[in-house]
């Protein structure tokens, strides 16, 4: 079983899939450290040099890869669920969870982070505006939903493993 942790930026996919792979014992996944470690480059620098087009290229290539393997918690930058494309090539036995969270709790998660798609003048107008077209996509892909804004990480990486342990390994 893979374990594929979606949201938008600042839901907490990366903390949270990081406990979670711990306490399962699987390998944790950081889709954009790897993009950025196969790359030699930072997400910002992929997007200013050769655009956003490149980094969804690099994206896509790395689900595929990605989805031959097993016992793997992967975290997703915020965009991968918007490509139907990543999502059919999951891997049969990956389940989606969706870490949700409200405008407040995503800017302030995000505070001072250099994000490039969030390195506008009106962060909070971006970021709604961006969730509006997001959230539903998010949401019908996910096989286990997870409201994170009340909640620590590690009470949302309980919820995860309560969950897992009725999905077959
Ligand atoms: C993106 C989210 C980022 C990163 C890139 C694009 C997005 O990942 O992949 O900046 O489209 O929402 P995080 O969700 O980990 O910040």
């Amino acid at each position: 079983m893979n374990i594929v942790l979606i949201g938008f930026m600042g839901a907490g996919k990366t903390t949270v899939g990081r406990m979670v792979a711990g306490r399962m014992g699987y390998v944790f996944i950081d889709m954009d450290e790897e993009i950025e470690r196969a790359a030699g480059l930072s997400v910002n620098t992929i997007f200013e040099k050769y655009g956003e087009a490149s980094f969804r290229g690099r994206e896509a290539e790395l689900t595929a890869r990605l989805a031959a393997g097993d016992r793997q918690v992967v975290s997703c930058g915020g965009g991968w669920a918007l490509n139907p494309g990543n999502v059919a090539m999951r891997g049969a036995s990956s389940r989606l969870v969706y870490l949700r969270a409200n405008p407040e709790s995503i800017l302030k998660r995000t505070e001072g982070s250099s994000r490039p798609l969030l390195n506008v003048g009106d962060r909070a107008e971006r970021v709604v505006s961006l969730l509006k077209s997001r959230t539903p996509v998010y949401a019908s892909v996910a096989d286990l939903i997870v409201d994170t804004d009340e909640l620590t990480p590690e009470e949302v990486s309980e919820r995860i493993l309560e969950e897992a342990e009725t999905w077959a390994t």
